[in-house]
Order: structure tokens, then sequence, then C-alpha cells
């Protein structure tokens, strides 16, 4: 499996605290049979995008390093998760922030209620730009909750989404599950990643948890989110057109 949402890198953001941490996830990886992990470093001041991108660059090289060292069979990549506000109108070249130097983009939005016409401008401004908005977690935002209609907005204008594999899971509860699920059996949904911050509680043992995951996500589905769709991302390759359930 490919996990295209992960904070790995050590010491960079809330995520892994320190090497040591960034290994046992790593090997937490490899017994959970993800083998490529997209190291996603949230980012956020858009003035400081090439000293970002020179210690993400500079801690994803010496973490690969180790694990080679360690013999752990996971290979990590380059990508951030960006978080999408009025900054991105003045912001300057953003192609270090794409995932694995490809043409998509994990963004993410508040986690606090927002405003949907905004949410909505700021992503078109990063598809203007050339860029493949992947949307992280929309089962985690209370306004697409409220406002499931954007979604419908985001998709028709290029955007991807991506759920996490605890929402689907259940571990935030059961409206967030059901938003999981609903989106992707809508036909919203190409990616399920961990978002995994640790070694425990926000973590990437994404084996134990399918087992939690609604009936009506198969295995050939899970496939497709894990492996299929991200394999995509990693290669830069375009998605074919597909009809959605709209809300
Ligand atoms: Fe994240």
């Amino acid at each position: 499996m490919i996990d295209l949402h992960c904070h790995m890198l050590p010491e960079i953001d809330d995520g892994a605290r320190s090497y040591d941490e960034a290994v046992e996830m790593a090997k937490n990886a490899e017994k959970n049979r993800i083998n490529t992990v997209i190291a996603t470093p949230h980012f956020a001041d858009f003035d400081d995008v090439d000293e970002f991108i020179i210690e993400r660059n500079e801690k994803t090289v010496l973490l690969n390093k180790i694990l080679n060292n360690f013999n752990i069979g996971v290979s990590v990549g380059c990508g951030a998760e960006v978080y999408l506000k009025s900054d991105v109108f003045t912001a300057g070249n953003l192609d270090g922030l794409t995932l694995n130097g490809s043409r998509y983009m994990l963004c993410e939005y508040s986690l606090q209620p927002f405003d949907i016409e905004k949410a909505v401008i700021y992503a078109e401004e990063i598809c203007g730009r050339g860029y493949i908005p992947i949307i992280a977690h929309p089962e985690r935002y209370i306004s697409f909750y409220r406002h499931p209609e954007v979604v419908n907005e985001l998709w028709d204008m290029g955007c991807r989404f991506q759920v996490n594999v605890a929402g689907l899971a259940g571990i935030g509860g059961e409206q967030m599950q059901d938003f999981a699920k609903n989106l992707i059996l809508r036909g919203f949904v190409d990616f399920l990643a961990t978002d995994a911050h640790s070694v425990r509680g926000r973590d990437n043992r994404i084996l134990s948890k399918i087992d939690d995951f609604p009936r009506e996500i198969d295995d050939y589905r899970i496939k497709y989110l894990t492996e299929e769709a991200p394999q995509k991302v990693v290669r830069n390759e375009e998605f074919a057109n597909r009809d959605v359930g709209y809300f």
C-alpha cells in the first residue's frame, strides 16, 4: 500500500518527535503492508516556502538513509499538507509542495467551521496554478457536513478527496464514519491514508482498522483507495472521468 498522508518526518510539525519515532512509524508501516509513505508535514507559512522545502528534503533524505541502514522496506517521498487560506493568492511558486513532485497537492482546511465560499476560491486558485488539489480528510470538516454541496463544487473543478483510515474505522465517531462512507460510496474519494502523527494514538496501523470499516467498503475498493489510485499520484498520472452521486 501507499500512504499519501503521513506526518512521519521528525521535528518539523506535530508529527514524529524524533528520528527514533519516525523509524518506529516506518516499522509499523512495513508491518501493515505499506511500502511507500509520502511525508506530508503541515505547511502554512507561505512566506517561507523555500525554507520549508529545504528542511523537509534534508529530513526525507536522512530518514530514507536510516531506514535503508535498518533494512526497513519503506521508502519515503516528499510532500506537504498545505493549509488553504488567503495567502495562496499572494504566494510564490508552490511546485515544491506537491506530492512526490507530481501535480497533486494535498490540501487541508480548518477543522473549525469556515466560509465554504472561501474554501472554494482557495481551491480554485490552486487549480488555476496548474495543481490538482487533494482535499485531506473531508470527513473531519464540520462545514462540509453542514454544506455537503461544496463537495460537488470542489469535485467539478477537479479536486480529488482523501479520507482518513481512522475516520472510516469509526475512531472519530459515528457521524464522521457515516460521512466518510457516504463520500466513498458516492464515488468522490480516491484515497485512503493514515494521517499518522505518532507511533501510538494517531498511528499508521491500518490493517487492524480495516476490520472496523463499514461492511459496504469491500476489499476491491480498499485496494483501489490504498494502492491503485495512490500509485497514479506517485507516478503523476491522470484519472479517468467518472460519474459521482452528487449531494
Ligand atoms: Fe495531516
